[in-house]
């Protein structure tokens, strides 16, 4: 059976009741804190709900629907915890909104990468569901992301994310403190790209077992400031800014879609 709290009970990881969330029932979830206020400002009437650890909290609107805007840290763990909450909250459909490292030579900084799935590289997704269970979005909501895209004529790639618990060795990045890359993962970078994945990050694997397992809906869309083609290093804050500006007006235009068909 699916648990619901009272309207006024605070939860206890994000910091905030269902009370605040005006009967929202979409979510979108940053990993950084600092890209909520903004996000949820390029969406509509902001207004703030709570800061509690890595959960920032506003609620915004599109049209007359309210949307909760909520970052979820990085990694798998604290996206599990968000959305364990916001179902118990009432949530019923997310979308990540993030940022990424491309591995393919076509793919460029600030494009725009709507994941439809994820290699379970992570812990998190493993205490849902065993290791044969796919990590897949929904197809509604990756439809909008990519309608989103093409009508908006940004630049963007639909496909497999590597979902990593680590931003150095499990991404095979070798300019970390140690510069050693466990034998396990030497050469893995070469292997996903030759599967067509195309980009790292932390997050999405684990967004979508978990939301399958507890019947959300869910979506996830990144922006490029890593091409791991040509370097380690992240992209200086123009990228990010460019990256940022793309995703924001990407999943904003995605979620007028949803709402108006209903889903
Ligand atoms: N986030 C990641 O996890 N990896 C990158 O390379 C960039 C962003």
């Amino acid at each position: 059976m699916k648990k619901l709290t009272a309207p006024d009970e605070i939860l206890y990881h994000v910091g905030f009741s269902a009370s605040s969330l005006k009967g929202a029932k979409w979510a979108l979830l940053p990993g950084d804190p600092g890209r909520v206020e903004g996000l949820a400002n390029a969406c509509g009437q902001a207004e703030f709900i709570g800061c509690h650890r890595e959960y920032t909290s506003w609620l915004t609107s599109i049209g007359c629907e309210r949307v909760l805007v909520c970052s979820t840290g990085m990694g798998g763990p604290s996206v599990a915890i968000c959305l364990e909450e916001l179902a118990c909250m009432g949530i019923e459909g997310v979308i990540r909104v993030g940022t990424t490292g491309g591995i393919q030579e076509k793919i460029n900084f600030g494009d725009v990468i709507i994941n439809k799935a994820a290699v379970r590289l992570d812990g998190t997704s493993h205490h849902y569901a065993p290791e044969s269970f796919p990590a897949v979005a929904s197809f509604t909501v990756t439809e909008a992301l990519m309608q989103a895209a093409l009508e908006l004529q940004i630049p963007h790639h639909v496909g497999i994310s590597v979902s990593s618990d680590t931003f150095w060795p499990g991404q095979e990045r070798y300019d970390s403190f140690t510069g050693y890359v466990r034998k396990a993962f030497q050469g893995t970078m070469k292997e996903w790209q030759v599967l067509g994945a195309l980009n790292y990050e932390m997050e999405t694997a684990a967004l979508f077992v978990a939301a399958q397992c507890m019947g959300i809906k869910a979506g996830s869309v990144c922006g490029v400031i890593a091409r791991r083609t040509e370097s380690e290093q992240v992209a200086p804050a123009d990228i990010y800014k460019l990256a940022e500006e793309r995703f924001q007006k990407v999943v904003y235009r995605a979620l007028q879609i949803l709402l108006k068909a209903g889903v």
